[in-house]
């Protein structure tokens, strides 16, 4: 039977922080609580660093399920630091008056905008897009990163051709690796994507969540962020840990892809984040041989009519074309290999419509918020 919010809650009310002699519960200190089955996941917060505590209070939580819920419940713990909640707890200054800063802002206080790549549907280009939107980004001389957080299929290793391991700095932060003016960080390049096919949802989203905190971006203008395919606990995760300035929806033209790519608005919206606007990947089929030739094989300008009905801003439409395939499996995007091609072009009008899109969001609304929202239980 599957494990309950509500059941590790109260398990967890029973574990007492030895300094201020309440329980975890009730001062507020276990966050992003997500269960499914025998899966539990949730991050402990402290107030101050403390490997003895964290390491004591992990212990005390896990004996608590086990002994009140059920004795072969899996545990992932993440300990996280917030330093704001010390001021909080101990009452020396009014916690109103203190911004709220997540942990994750400072982390990522060097990134100017935050692009997420999303769609509801697997395999209409989401990758293809996030990196050749990556790489003309790039091309325009502003520092940009690409963070793939598909851990089920990560596509930055074969599309960029990356084989290496990234460095750790001193303070055990991960480096990115820079190919082609990007700076890439993918699960890829170090968790076992056959390994990971085994792992249930709270341990991606977990997984996820640290990759995300333990990265030394440095100063970008953009991240752009591969988002796995769905709507579901990992997208809206990944949706909680960085504020982001805005998303960009691929969807091709088929009525399947559209439904999802409607859900893929809505969860946007739900959460606050602008919709940048929608691209229509594999809009229509041009033959090498014959380069006048379209075939709108998915249907004809499905994701065109889907942003003029949902009201979000049409970003542009890219043809099926080979070249796009076969550059993308041999490690070099398109816009790197064959800049000048009509294929790189589609691209890199799309990328330059987002960066408009990203100075008229950035002009009228305010940084998006990191927001608590509700994960079905
Ligand atoms: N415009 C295009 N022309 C030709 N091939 C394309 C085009 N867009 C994507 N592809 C190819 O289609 C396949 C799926 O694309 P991609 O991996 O980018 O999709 P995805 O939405 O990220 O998939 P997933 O949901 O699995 O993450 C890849 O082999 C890619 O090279
Ligand atoms: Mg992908």
């Amino acid at each position: 039977m599957s494990i309950h919010k509500e059941q590790v809650k109260s398990a967890l009310s029973h574990v007492i922080h030895p300094h201020y002699e309440r329980d975890l519960i009730t001062l507020g200190l276990i966050q992003d609580l997500i269960t499914q089955d025998k899966y539990i996941s949730f991050t402990l917060e402290l107030p101050a660093k403390d490997d003895v505590l964290a390491n004591h209070l992990k212990k005390e939580c896990t004996t608590a399920v086990h002994k009140f819920i059920d004795k072969e419940a899996i545990l992932d713990i993440t300990v996280g630091i917030n330093i704001s909640k010390k001021r909080e707890l101990e009452g020396d200054e009014p916690a109103a008056a203190q911004p709220q800063q997540p942990q994750q802002q400072s982390v990522l206080s060097g990134v100017k905008n935050v692009i997420a790549v999303a769609s509801g549907k697997g395999g209409v280009g989401k990758s293809t897009v996030a990196a050749n939107l990556a790489v003309s980004l790039a091309q325009t001389g502003a520092s940009v990163g690409l963070l793939d957080t598909d851990i089920y299929g990560p596509s930055v290793p074969t599309m960029f051709g990356v084989t290496e391991r990234p460095n750790v700095t001193t303070q055990k932060k991960l480096v990115p690796i820079l190919k082609h003016g990007v700076h890439l960080v993918s699960m890829g390049f170090l968790v076992d994507t056959d390994q990971a096919m085994i792992w249930r949802g709270p341990m991606v989203t977990s997984a996820v969540k640290q990759f995300m905190q333990e990265v030394e971006w440095g100063e970008l203008d953009y991240l752009v962020l591969d988002l796995p395919p769905g709507t579901g606990d990992i997208q809206l995760t990944i949706v909680q840990t960085v504020p982001l300035t805005g998303a960009v929806i691929v969807s091709t033209p088929q009525t399947v892809a559209l439904d999802d790519a409607r859900k893929g608005v809505a969860m946007f919206n739900k959460v606050n984040v602008p919709v940048l606007g929608i691209v229509e990947n594999m809009a229509y089929f041009v033959p090498d041989d014959m380069p006048e030739k379209k075939y709108y094989i998915f249907g004809k300008h499905g994701a065109r009519k889907l942003a003029d009905r949902l009201e979000v801003p049409f970003l542009g439409e890219l043809p099926l074309r080979e070249v796009v395939r076969q550059t993308s499996d041999s490690g070099t995007p398109v816009v790197a290999s064959e800049p000048t091609s009509a294929a790189a072009i589609g691209f890199k009008e799309i990328a330059n419509r987002v960066h408009q899109a990203l100075i008229v969001r950035n002009k009228e609304q305010e940084k998006t918020k990191k927001i608590d929202i509700k994960i079905r239980p």
